[in-house]
């Protein structure tokens, strides 16, 4: 029976016979002994292998390279050597798959690029296995928080008529014959015969079937890919996403702020509490602050404030000469990236929650404010990543909803189904929206939004 390197390193059952299957990490030696470092993904240490040399066929060893997939049977024994608790004193090893030198993961020390462009290999290195097993430990977790307080996980489709973010930036579905597009008088293209009989498109957001689901459920969530056709290169941004969109009745914006504080301050705290291994390697090889950082989100206060009043920090800061910004900082823009980062980073040096931003930056649905001109909207933003969560109260008047949606041009007679919520028996709500990879990125410390996901989506890149 096959045993888990995790559960070998964990055992103290020495001279116990034992297999271990797994893939080598190096192998080095002297004439007479072999030390193979055996890995299986279940964890981020190795097992030492001990062979014998005079006890193996030589041709046999030569085949144990770096790389290649072993069975071993032997003894457990106690480590000789520092750090680790049990080896395996070798008897037979099975050799399933050789390896050969153009292996791409044989070298330490390869760039992150590199490695995305072997990112089918990637995963055997110690970087990447670190990276995934965080990365469904946070699914664990996000899971296991809403479960428990009664939310109930929503399944909001993947094809959708609704451009949630009304941003249009939406991949368009279709069964069409693109070499062959029946035309209208006016030469718009006729979808009335295309699969579902009108256009359609991957969501960008699951949040306005999630709205469905919470004025009827209560309190719900979504978890699921999303997609957006922004041509943004950048470290922080994906075509194909994972998000996270709880949905609450009856919660203001305020208790939308603490939802979300204690809902990612939960997902730290589990991986500094199930992933400890992997974070000391990271913390180690990529980013020397992290357990610092993480440990730091965990035990302090978000900083809550307007957009008018971070507008404020940040124009005084652009007319001192504290800070050169590359874009222009006024009351109306879109903050961009390297403002986000200045509050948290330099200024308040905690990470900031920015609430009442100016509608015209906001989407439709948010609840519209008193002074006509801000919406309550909230937008978490973390060090290194800017925006990490964002969200708002909803507009749960129907007048006032279908009069902003009349201004913004929103077709009506796609939003039918999401109007009969405040059409029958409308509540107050909120909710917002995680990326799921973003909240990788700060947990992981990685830098690449690219290098926490397996296979990467962006502009111009669909590989594997
Ligand atoms: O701020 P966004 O666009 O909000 C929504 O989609 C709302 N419907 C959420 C809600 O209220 N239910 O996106 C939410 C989060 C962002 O804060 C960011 O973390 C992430 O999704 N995100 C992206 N992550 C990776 N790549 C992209 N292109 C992303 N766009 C947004
Ligand atoms: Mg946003």
């Amino acid at each position: 029976m096959r045993t888990k390197v995790i559960d070998i390193l964990r055992s103290t059952n020495y001279g116990a016979e034992v297999t271990v299957k797994g893939w080598v990490r190096t192998k080095r030696g002297s004439k007479s002994v072999n030390f193979i470092a055996l890995n299986d993904g279940s964890t981020i240490h190795n097992v030492q292998i001990v062979a014998d040399v005079d006890k193996f066929d030589e041709e046999l060893l030569k085949k144990v390279t770096t790389g290649a997939c072993l069975a071993v049977t032997g003894t457990l024994v106690e480590s000789q050597g520092a750090g680790q608790a049990a080896e395996i004193q070798a008897t037979d090893i099975v050799v399933y798959g050789t390896c050969d030198a153009e292996y791409p993961m044989q070298k330490k020390g390869q760039t992150f690029e590199f490695m995305r462009q072997h990112a089918h290999m990637r995963l055997r290195t110690n970087t990447f296995g670190a990276v995934f097993r965080i990365r469904h430990n946070m699914a664990m977790a996000i899971h296991q928080y809403f479960h428990e307080r009664g939310f109930f996980y929503f399944h909001t489709p993947i094809i959708t008529t609704s451009d949630c973010e009304g941003a249009g930036q939406m991949f368009q579905v279709t069964t069409k014959n693109l070499y062959d597009l029946k035309k209208d008088a006016d030469g718009k293209i006729d979808y009335s015969d295309d699969f579902f009989g009108k256009t359609t498109s991957l969501t960008v957001s699951g949040q306005l079937e999630g709205e469905l689901a919470a004025t009827a459920l209560g309190a719900i969530y979504t978890f699921g890919p999303t997609f957006r056709a922004e041509n943004s290169n950048t470290p922080r941004h994906l075509a194909e996403f994972w998000m996270i969109e709880p949905e609450v009745a009856f919660n203001d914006i305020n208790d939308n702020m603490d939802l979300a504080e204690d809902f990612i301050k939960y997902c730290v705290r589990w991986a500094l509490d199930n992933c400890k291994d992997d974070l000391e390697f990271l913390n180690k090889m990529v980013d020397k602050t992290l357990l610092e950082r993480l440990n730091f989100v965990v035990n302090n206060d978000f900083v809550r404030l307007s957009y008018t009043e971070g507008v404020e920090i940040l124009e005084a800061a652009a007319k001192a000469g504290k800070k050169a910004f590359e874009f222009p900082v006024y009351w109306g823009v879109d903050l961009a990236s390297e403002h986000e980062r200045y509050l948290v980073e330099e200024h308040f040096q905690k990470p900031v929650i920015l609430t009442d931003y100016p509608k015209e930056i906001k989407a439709f649905y948010m609840k519209q404010n008193e002074d006509g001109k801000t919406v309550r909207a909230m937008d978490v933003l973390f060090p290194q990543i800017g925006e990490i969560i964002g969200g708002s109260e909803r507009e749960e008047s129907y007048e006032k909803l279908t009069a902003r949606i009349n201004e913004l041009g929103i077709p009506m007679k796609d939003m039918w189904w999401y109007l009969d919520t405040r059409r029958f028996g409308t509540c107050p709500h909120s909710g917002f929206g995680l990326g799921f990879e973003r909240l990788i990125l700060f947990v992981t410390g990685m830098q690449n939004i690219r290098d926490v996901i397996p296979f990467p989506r962006t502009p111009k890149s669909a590989e594997f």
